[in-house]
């Protein structure tokens, strides 16, 4: 049965085995080539169609975003490309990871304790927290829910001489509206990546992470690949840094 530590490990296609994945000791593979190549695509092309979609629908604003693309028209030419891109390869990236992202009786649990997750007041996740926590899966399926949006209403307003004024209209307010929640979701994506937990960025970087990162961040995950209790590994841990303060005291 493929597990999602498994699944991974397996996959020999043309993207994987142009790259490299080097797992140090004491790291886990966390995201093969192939998810790291699609990932970084899918973000080139929100960028690209968010500034191109802000040049072209806030130019009083945004006008300073168009000459990046070649001035006015050729902007508003490049946006609806940018935007097939875009769900292009997040299209591929759900397949890919569709059977990380189903929803679990664990993730319904982990949702009444998102209080704790976001003040931080807990020094590791919930114990059944597995490969995605239910935060991460939120946002993936809010994106697919985008994506659809994207498609109808962009399609739409490509083509207003088959659809008419009405639903050109409309489709702008949802196109819009998709955009804006997808950018508030991402603003935090990108500082839990980074800044907000650090040692994540090389996930999608190198494709690895360190163990103490897995039984933090995923321990439901970490007890599945390495067969080791997170609990333990914690305890071991926090011995050690005692040992290493009492030795500098
Ligand atoms: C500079 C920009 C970005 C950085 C630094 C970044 C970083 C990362 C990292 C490190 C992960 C792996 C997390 C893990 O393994 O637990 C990840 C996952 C993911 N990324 Fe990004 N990302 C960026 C932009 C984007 C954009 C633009 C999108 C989509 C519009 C996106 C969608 C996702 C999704 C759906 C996941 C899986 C679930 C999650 O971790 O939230 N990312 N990203």
């Amino acid at each position: 049965m493929a597990t999602s530590a498994n699944r991974f490990v397996h996959r020999t296609n043309v993207i994987d085995r142009l790259g490299r994945t080097v797992v140090y000791a004491g790291e886990l593979l966390r995201h093969p080539v192939y998810t790291r190549f699609l990932h970084w695509m899918v973000g080139i092309f929100f960028f690209l169609a968010l500034l191109s979609g802000f040049g072209i629908y806030l130019p009083w604003i945004f006008r300073f975003f168009t000459p990046l693309f070649g001035g006015g028209a050729t902007t508003r030419f490049l946006h609806p490309w940018f935007g097939v891109g875009f769900v292009i390869f997040f299209g591929l990236q759900a397949l890919n990871w569709l059977g990380v992202m189903r929803w679990t009786p664990a993730d319904s649990r982990w949702m009444k304790h998102i209080k704790e997750y976001v003040t931080r007041s807990d020094s590791v996740e919930a114990p059944e927290t597995g490969f995605f926590n239910a935060g991460q899966k939120m946002q993936f399926w809010e994106i697919v829910c985008g994506c659809i949006a994207y498609v109808i209403t962009g399609v739409i307003m490509w083509f207003p001489e088959i659809f008419g004024r009405i639903l050109v209209a409309i489709s702008y307010v949802v196109h819009d509206m998709s955009a804006l929640i997808m950018l508030f979701g991402i603003f935090f994506h990108v500082y839990l990546s980074t800044f907000g937990e650090p040692g994540t960025t090389q996930a999608m970087t190198r494709g690895t992470v360190s163990e103490a990162w897995a039984w933090t961040h995923h321990p439901a995950w970490y007890h599945e690949i390495t067969g080791r209790d997170p609990q333990q590994a914690l305890k071991q841990a926090e011995a050690e840094m005692a040992a290493r303060e009492r030795a500098n005291d």
